[in-house]
């Protein structure tokens, strides 16, 4: 049984096969549905969205497979107290593959060490959301047939924002340039520059003024300020409209420069470019169904080609509390605090759960 939890969980071929499959699911749909007759996803989504569960839920049902789950926390027993471990425990029960987003860092990875069916991060908290950096990988690799060697700036609230570290890890695994862009304060959290640099050698250079460096990018990853996000001390008016990508920025990027956004879009990003054939976030969303179509189909052993084996993880019992307040150990009382080490060209240690640095 394996889970996605972050793309650490995969392998770079695994992930390639996904892309794969994908393909195949999305050109010849007709021949792979049937493929998940009988089985069910469940959807536990503790926070809102749109494209996450509904592209899930659109992607087991094109497989004839079904969906159930709650959209709203308020909806379930976590109302009346109930923990994610147990909640694990029932769902468990219930279907065959778990989707879950939470508010908390580490959530997913609770959900799964509690499951006995496979377990997929949705988004959870301001760490990860490995699935929609699947399915901006494969975009980028859909509109410019490579990663390698292009240079892709990643614009935004770099920190909070759990899409543009997925997205910033996928990218260097498979070999582009990080350039980051965000306003003071809002800048790459030192969790993901740390494996940037010691997994993969990079040190993205960083700017608050995407004008200084527009006329460089392949790629333009646009990120919304994470407002629910920000802790009680941070102001959003101190960056709120703070940055735009428009028509006007737009005339000094690269003619084939693609511009991609995760979505929900609030003000950063101007509908008048939706028109720009360089506008990539229409197809990055409808990317979303064939991915997650060949994660779902692959987690399930459906699809025997991918999913081999997982890489090993060191992780060590650590009782010190995690300093990270969104960390889910800081939540979920019954959780003992853990370390990963993940040994590159030296050793960095991190919450097994949120990834926070630990000395
Ligand atoms: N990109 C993304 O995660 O969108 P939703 O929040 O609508 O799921």
């Amino acid at each position: 049984m394996r889970h996605l939890i972050t793309l650490d969980d995969l392998s770079n071929f695994e992930i390639e096969q996904i892309f794969r499959l994908a393909d195949q699911m999305r050109t010849e749909l007709a021949t792979w549905s049937g493929f998940c007759k009988g089985k069910l996803l469940a959807t536990l989504f503790y926070e809102p969205s749109t494209r996450t569960r509904l592209s899930f839920e659109s992607a087991i049902g094109r497989l004839d497979g079904r969906a159930l789950g709650f959209a709203d926390p308020d909806a379930a027993s976590v109302a009346k107290g109930e923990t994610i471990a147990d909640t694990a425990r029932m769902v468990t029960n219930y279907s065959d593959l778990i989707v879950v987003r939470h508010s908390w860092a580490g959530a997913a990875h609770v959900m799964a060490r509690y499951s006995n069916i496979p377990v997929i991060n949705g988004g959870d908290g301001t760490h990860r959301h490995p699935t929609q950096a699947l399915t901006d990988l494969y975009t980028i690799l859909q509109r410019k047939a490579r990663i390698e060697g292009l240079t892709v700036g990643i614009c935004g609230d770099l920190r909070y924002g759990r899409a543009a570290h997925s997205l910033a890890l996928g990218v260097a695994r498979f070999g582009g340039k990080l350039i980051h862009i965000s306003p003071d304060g809002f800048q790459m959290p030192d969790w993901i520059t740390a494996r940037l640099k010691q997994l993969y050698g990079q040190e993205p250079s960083e700017t608050n003024q995407l004008r200084d460096v527009i006329g460089e990018l392949d790629v333009i990853y646009v990120n919304r300020l994470q407002e629910e996000r920000l802790p009680p001390e941070i102001s959003p008016e101190d960056a709120r409209g703070s940055y735009l990508v428009d028509v006007a920025i737009m005339d000094e990027a690269k003619p084939d420069a693609i511009i991609m956004h995760p979505l929900p879009r609030v003000n950063e990003l101007a509908y008048e470019l939706d028109d720009d054939e360089r506008a990539a976030y229409f197809q990055q969303s409808a990317n979303a169904v064939p991915i997650r179509m060949a994660l779902v189909a692959s987690l399930l052993g459906l699809e025997q080609l991918v999913l081999t084996q997982p890489p090993p993880r060191q992780i060590v019992s650590d009782s010190r509390p995690c300093e990270n307040p969104n960390c889910v150990t800081n939540h979920e009382r019954y959780l003992d605090p853990e370390t990963e080490i993940v040994t590159a060209s030296t050793s960095i240690s991190s919450c097994a759960y949120c990834g926070a640095l630990r000395a």
